[in-house]
């Protein structure tokens, strides 16, 4: 009797004040779990990013009539480079010290490290199946567009094939796929697909010392805090080698790894702060090359969908009918592209965005939603019967996604669902073609 009283109570306070009843009362965080996994720079599984609220279907009135996707290939069992400098080290410690773990780390006992030393930079099974789901949800969003789909590239590495090769079996036309792994850089295909390799001014090495840097401030604070539960103690590399072996096993094995719950939340966001920042200063807006290697993809696109317009091909030896491209690359090219076009942009200038002695909570530059494994950047190209605001005729826009979610461009966004009339979206890439064109006054090595 009592309950129902405040029910009715509570019901009809809801019924006058509507604007001040939160969706469940009495969750406040309405159920915010944090989840490790979305927080993995480069070595998650995929999974679709939230992006800013914006409709991943093609808004009202829009049909999408073309689309070019830049995808990353699908889980490997490691990265050469992070599993000798990161993990490696720590695995070597673990095999000499299999007693001793108490506490949160008690299974490191039994643990056994998910990484194959031969096959390092292989496709795992797991990717695979992965590469295959995302080529399933393409065909849903695209199901106009993929069955014309004849021609996709990759370039020469394994995975990079094998991933292009399970997410098309997907689709029932596999069989008419041919899949061309560009070894040449004719018309440019290299340049627009892998442009950090034919760019010899183009190195990994930004961003070390910043990224070690800060590595050691949250590193010790987490080696101190573990310390009482394991055998010997970590270094801040160590802390890092142990986090990442989250990501991998994960992807490695298609589960939650065990590892993943003995870190605490806030040790997560340092380690997604400590890649954030290698990456911005490797191939994002602290490395003035950036928008010079992301261009060419840009530019190439743009050229297939203006040919599409104007002659209703893409040219360039497509397939006439295509509208659906493909291109298979590396964890550095999306970061570029979007780079080039400010979609992970922030008001404020780059430098003040990263600072090396603490996390910066509201940086824009969140690249653990940009490039997990199969992590892609896409654009599309939308027939509209209104423009957004003006509501004036038919038009044509573009509209760009990173893992499914739409990312306008800060300075081309007044179409439908904040995508860019395709006039100005041509304009701008035409300036940023024409500022960017020296790929080979940036990039070729001087001669001493
Ligand atoms: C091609 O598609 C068919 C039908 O969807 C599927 O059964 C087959 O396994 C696929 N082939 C390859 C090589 O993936
Ligand atoms: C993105 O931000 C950087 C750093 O503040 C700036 O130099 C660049 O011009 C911006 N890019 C775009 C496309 O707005
Ligand atoms: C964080 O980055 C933003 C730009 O995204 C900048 O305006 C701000 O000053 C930075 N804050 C800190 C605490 O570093
Ligand atoms: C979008 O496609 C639907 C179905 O094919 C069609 O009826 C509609 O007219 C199209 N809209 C535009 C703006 O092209």
């Amino acid at each position: 009797m009592f309950f129902c009283v405040i029910v009715l109570a509570s019901l009809a306070s809801a019924l006058v004040l509507p604007a001040q009843v939160p969706l469940r009362p009495q969750d406040h965080s309405q159920g915010y779990k944090f989840d490790p996994l979305l927080h993995l720079p480069g070595i998650s599984p995929y999974f679709d990013a939230v992006g800013f609220g914006l409709e991943h279907k093609a808004p009202e009135g829009c049909n999408v009539t073309a689309a070019s996707y830049l995808v990353r290939h699908g889980a490997i069992y490691a990265n050469d480079k992070e599993y000798e400098e990161f993990i490696k080290p720590f695995l070597v410690k673990l095999g000499k010290h299999r007693h001793g773990w108490t506490g949160p780390l008690a299974f490191m006992g039994e643990w056994q490290s998910p990484i194959e030393e031969d096959k390092l930079e292989e496709l795992t099974p797991s990717g695979a199946v992965d590469a295959a789901k995302v080529g399933k949800h393409l065909l849903e969003r695209y199901e106009h567009l993929v069955p014309d789909t004849k021609r996709i590239l990759a370039d020469k590495k394994s995975r990079t094939y094998d991933t292009a090769k399970n997410l098309v079996s997907a689709w029932s036309h596999n069989d008419s796929i041919e899949i061309v792994q560009v070894k040449k850089n004719e018309d440019g295909a290299m340049e627009s697909l892998i442009p950090h390799k034919s760019c010899e001014a183009f190195s990994k090495e930004p961003g070390k010392e910043e990224q070690a840097t800060f590595v050691d401030i949250y590193g010790s604070s987490v080696a101190t805090r573990l310390a009482p539960y394991m055998p010997f103690k970590l270094t801040p590399k160590d802390v890092v080698g142990l986090q990442s072996l989250c990501g991998y096993e994960s992807a490695i094995n298609g589960k939650r790894s065990d590892i993943c719950a003995v870190f605490t939340d806030a040790e997560w966001m340092a380690y997604e702060y400590a890649w954030d920042l290698k990456y911005a200063h490797m191939v994002g807006p602290m490395n003035p090359l950036s928008p010079y290697l992301g261009f060419p993809w840009l530019h190439a696109q743009s050229d297939i969908f203006q040919s599409i317009d104007e002659h209703g091909t893409p040219g360039d030896g497509w397939p006439e009918k295509q509208r659906f491209f493909l291109a298979f690359t590396h964890r550095e090219v999306p970061p570029f592209v979007a780079t080039a076009l400010g979609l992970f942009n922030s008001s404020s200038s780059a430098v003040e965005e990263f600072p090396d002695d603490h996390i910066n909570w509201t940086r824009a530059w969140r690249m653990a939603d940009l490039i997990p494994f199969l992590g892609h950047v896409g654009m599309e190209k939308m027939t509209c019967e209104r423009g957004a605001v003006s509501g004036d005729g038919p038009g044509e826009f573009i509209r760009f996604v990173a893992n499914t979610a739409p990312r306008p461009i800060p300075d081309c966004q007044s179409g439908p669902g904040a995508s860019c009339p395709l006039k100005e979206f041509e304009g701008l890439i035409g300036k940023g073609a024409e500022r960017h064109k020296d790929f080979h006054a940036v990039c070729d090595k001087k001669e001493e």
